[in-house]
């Protein structure tokens, strides 16, 4: 496609050359050392004193540039009229020309943009792009062995400082379904994202294309179309390319408002498109809105008008912003590398999640006990406390497979050693938990203390000799504060570091023996700004232009961004510590123990799913907090990240028994459950409550419980397909409207709808079925949706939990571990269609071993229904099913009383059959899981 329009380059090229320094400052030095004082974030108060100082009158604007004229009669030359017909938009699609800092109508119009106040000084900007603003002149497509490259060439500076005026473009078609397109300085080496080895390739694979591309040559923009219906995906020729140093700019036009991804923020499922804007930049922080919290997610998934769907990964590390605006399109700003960005073109939201994963890693497959309960607090400040906890869990007889302890086991809260007061039996207390089948976990923040004694704290000590440490901008050792005082910070690029890190982890393993760690505070967090000497004063302490971020500033609450790690500086790397540090302790942990690591960590960026699982931060004790972390685990679900649960019951301030109860229900379908509580609150373990809340709560726990091997199942299709877990119903339902944003109800996998009570008081719950038959888990009840809403009996004692038609659900009976449970029988939970069919399966392996599905040690059985009888079909079988047994099924969905059963020829005599919900329990059964069995009822 050639140029699109007649845009009068000269006039322009005046226009520019009026502007201020910073635009004609176009220094080779890439590390930009212009100013920057006079940028600031844009917010809507300036906007609004701007509207004020122009003594702004709303009667005498509307809202496209030819009413702007009569605002500005002084535009009423000739450039003016070619600007003006340039400059008529609809006010949602214009693309904000001053979002760099605030601009006055003349320095807008020096930049050649569009100047249009409106009445709402929230909304559109009034300083804006007009169509064709000049940018960046594609040359020649030329074809690659993968795809093809151009040069890209600014003529005109921008208004940037730093302008990297030849970009070289690299297209390759990754994949069918995978678009990628890479820009950069061709002339100097820009920090590029790695993500740590062992990402599996994508898929080669010869089918033809699921999309066309165009490209715009001047200025440069690019459409994406998928190429089955020519919808345009992606179309960049709606706003202008930047690319300075420290200031990347790509906008695109979105082909629907239904948006999810990009966190991580405390947002709904479907984000808000009305001039909204998302800082991508990993803070310690607790969710509340507005705010950038714990981790950075580049990829957003669209959900298009006829149920297809396709997404879109910005692979930066550096800090990124990203504005919604209704349109609906969206702007890219990243603050440094370069642009690497994969479309994505599904055609349906599941392939979506599985072409992303192939870019960013399968997840890991979690060890069996994991997906049990877990119980923390910040407080258990003794070893015997914590042993008095477990003990009172098990006697109140709550199933629970793990005790941890937050950092009241440290000494001086220094990591890798133990209080020897308070926690001097630790060694005693972790073999006792094991000899119960417990597992225990504990706290590791990244923060090394540096002010012990030389020669009393090794970590430092050795991690000093190692130089593992990161440096400040002129090479001493940073230190920042955390929780122990002073502290180094490892830095986990630099592969000596992951060595020294796997040493303190051995060494500390062989006294504690720990099943998994808890990564906290690796954001990284810090008490101080920078560093406890402060930050120099720099383009990258100070960029250009920094995006709305908690505490104002990059380096707030963490490290200098001039800070030097081994694979760049911090700037470049802060989103990816958490990543980093999480590879690093996955990888000890493996070494150490030799069985499949367990990590749970706070900071989160693309990839980490791969090594670890992560909870949901400091969330607050309140139902809204409650209701907000379903998409929270949803979103994560997405990022490739299914092991991922918020704080049960809240972390802070105090929880009321009614709120811990519901959190608990709601917690037993979050894939990762964990009860943790801060320091000052009010308890609350189960076991504190009356005896109706803990009688909810063991309920719950124990359906839970005979619901893992089901969800252990889901897991291995996570991890060999990609599939999610806890999937939000629009991926289930996907041509439904009702699901497209229904994020407080969710699925696991495909079967599964989990309805809870998020809100106080409440007895019933609307809840929307999608089309097809439901039944309930409890008791078979049969619910024929239409796809509709329907108002169920909550009581304080009830989750509402629906099988969906079609479906087998694989069960165990449940037990105060998994480590027992594991050996209990199993039953079937078939939930037939009308017809009469089901099916489903079971993968099974010891629970622990490393790679049994890559080295094939595994059991995998499908069971189909059909026919009145239910068939088990093992696939494969190793020993790990040895001795287990089906005791049971129970079968939805049977139109009348069976006249009997039979189990592998043989009459069964333990069945009932209820004709009101039309359900047949089988009980009493011994048929080994390890060989092909066969139920049947004869009607
Ligand atoms: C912050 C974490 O988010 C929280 O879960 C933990 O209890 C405290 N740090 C103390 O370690």
């Amino acid at each position: 496609m050639g140029p699109l329009c007649d845009f009068t380059v000269a006039l322009l090229l005046l226009a520019f050359a009026l502007s201020t320094c910073l635009c004609i400052n176009n220094s080779s030095n890439r590390e930009a050392r212009l100013v920057r004082s006079v940028y600031a974030f844009q917010n809507k108060s300036t906007q609004h004193e701007r509207l004020v100082n122009n003594n702004y009158n709303p009667a005498k604007t509307s809202k496209n540039s030819v009413e702007t004229k009569k605002v500005h009669p002084e535009s009423s030359n000739e450039a003016d009229i070619s600007r003006d017909s340039k400059c008529t938009m609809a006010p949602e699609s214009r693309f904000n020309c001053a979002r760099d800092r605030v601009l006055s109508q003349g320095e807008c119009e020096e930049r050649g943009c569009c100047y249009a106040p409106l009445p709402d000084s929230a909304g559109p900007p009034w300083c804006f792009y007009p169509s064709l603003y000049p940018g960046y002149n594609m040359g020649p497509l030329s074809p690659t062995p993968r795809g093809q490259e151009a040069t890209l060439t600014r003529a005109t500076p921008s208004h940037l400082p730093g302008d990297i005026s030849t970009l070289h473009l690299d297209v390759i078609q990754e994949t069918a379904g995978c678009f990628h397109l890479t820009l950069k300085d061709p002339s100097a080496q820009r920090y590029e994202v790695n993500l740590p080895a062992g990402v599996p390739q994508t898929e080669a694979d010869t089918k033809e294309a699921l999309y066309t591309t165009e490209y715009q040559s001047d200025p440069f923009g690019f459409i994406v179309r998928r190429k089955s219906n020519g919808r345009v995906i992606m179309n960049t020729t709606v706003a202008p390319l930047l690319f300075a140093d420290q200031y990347l700019q790509l906008s695109t036009a979105l082909t629907s408002p239904l948006v999810s991804g990009l966190g991580e923020h405390y947002t709904s499922l479907l984000l808000d498109l009305n001039w909204t804007s998302l800082t991508l930049w990993n803070k310690d922080m607790a969710p509340h809105a507005d705010a950038n919290l714990y981790g950075s997610h580049p990829f957003f998934i669209v959900q298009e008008e006829d149920g297809s769907a396709h997404g879109v990964f910005l692979l930066n590390s550096n800090a990124v912003e990203v504005m919604l605006q209704p349109s609906p399109a969206l702007t890219w700003v990243a603050l440094g590398g370069i642009f690497d960005l994969y479309v994505f073109l599904g055609p349906d939201a599941p392939s979506v999640i599985r072409q992303y994963l192939q870019v960013i890693g399968y997840p890991m497959m979690p060890p069996y006990w994991s997906l049990g309960f877990h119980l923390c607090r910040w407080g258990y400040t003794t070893s015997k406390t914590t042993r008095r906890v477990a003990q009172r869990m098990h006697d109140a007889k709550f199933p629970m497979d793990v005790q941890w302890n937050d950092l009241d086991y440290a000494d001086k809260r220094r990591v890798f050693t133990f209080d020897p007061w308070r926690f001097g039996d630790l060694p005693q207390m972790v073999d006792e938990f094991h000899k119960k089948g417990m597992k225990y976990i504990l706290i590791l923040d990244p923060g090394i203390s540096s002010s012990s004694p030389p020669g009393t704290y090794s970590p430092f000590d050795d991690g000093l000799k190692r130089d593992v440490f990161i440096k400040n901008a002129t090479g001493q050792v940073l230190i920042g504060k955390v929780w122990p005082g002073p502290t180094a910070f490892p830095d986990f690029t630099n592969p000596e570091t992951r060595s020294w890190w796997e040493d303190c982890i051995r060494d500390f393993h062989s006294k504690v023996p720990v099943d998994g760690l808890w990564i906290d505070m690796n954001e990284p967090a810090s008490f101080v700004q920078g560093s406890v000497d402060g930050c120099p004063d720099s383009d990258l302490e100070n960029p250009p232009y920094t995006p709305r971020v908690v505490g104002g500033q990059l380096n707030t609450g963490t490290l200098c961004m001039s800070a030097q790690q081994n694979l760049s500086t911090h700037y470049n790397l802060h989103n990816m510590y958490g990543l980093t540090e999480a590879f690093a302790t996955h990888r000890a942990l493996l070494k150490v123990r030799g069985k499949r690591p367990f990590v749970l960590s706070r900071s989160s960026f693309p990839g980490i799913g791969r090594f670890s699982g992560v909870w949901t931060g400091d969330v607050m004790s309140d139902w809204e907090q409650l209701r907000y972390s379903i998409p929270a685990v949803l979103q994560f679900s997405l990022f490739g990240v299914p092991l991922v649960g918020a704080d049960i019951c809240g972390f802070e301030g105090n929880t009321t028994e009614e709120l811990c109860v519901r959190w608990m229900q709601l917690g037993a379908f979050y894939p990762f459950m964990r009860n943790h509580n801060d320091r000052p609150n009010a308890p609350q373990e189960p076991f504190i409550f009356g005896q109706k809340a803990q009688a909810a709560m063991r309920s719950v726990l124990n359906l839970r419980y005979s619901l893992l091997p089901f969800l252990y199942t889901l897991f291995h299709h996570a991890h060999t397909s990609a599939e999610t877990v806890a999937r939000p119903l629009f991926m289930e339902f996907p041509t439904d409207p009702n699901c497209q944003s229904i994020d407080r109800q969710f699925l696991w996998g495909s079967s599964l709808l989990i309805s809870p009570v998020l809100e106080q008081g409440a007895v019933e719950l609307a809840a929307y079925l999608p089309p097809a038959t439901w039944y309930s888990l409890h008791n078979g009840q049969p619910f024929y949706s239409k796809g509709q809403y329907l108002l169920l009996p909550a009581p304080l004692d009830t989750i509402n939990v629906h099988v969906r038609e079609g479906h087998i659900i694989p069960q165990q009976e449940p037990a105060l571990t998994t480590a027992a449970s594991r050996r209990n029988s199993f039953y079937l939970t078939v939930a037939l269609t009308a017809g009469g069919w089901a099916h489903g399966d079971l993968f099974w392996d010891d629970g622990e071993s490393l790679d049994t599905f890559e080295t094939g040690n595994y059991c995998y059985l499908v069971f189909i229904a059909g026919q009145s009888q239910v068939v088990s079909d093992p696939l494969r079988l190793t020993g790990a099913l040895d001795g287990l047994v089906l005791g049971g099924l129970q079968v939805f969905g049977v139109p009348s009383p069976p006249l009997y059963v039979l189990a592998n020829g043989d009459k069964v005599r333990d069945f009932t059959y209820r004709s009101d919900t039309k359900v047949l329990i089988v009980t009493g059964l011994d048929l080994p899981m390890s060989k092909v069995f066969t139920v049947q009822w004869a009607l």
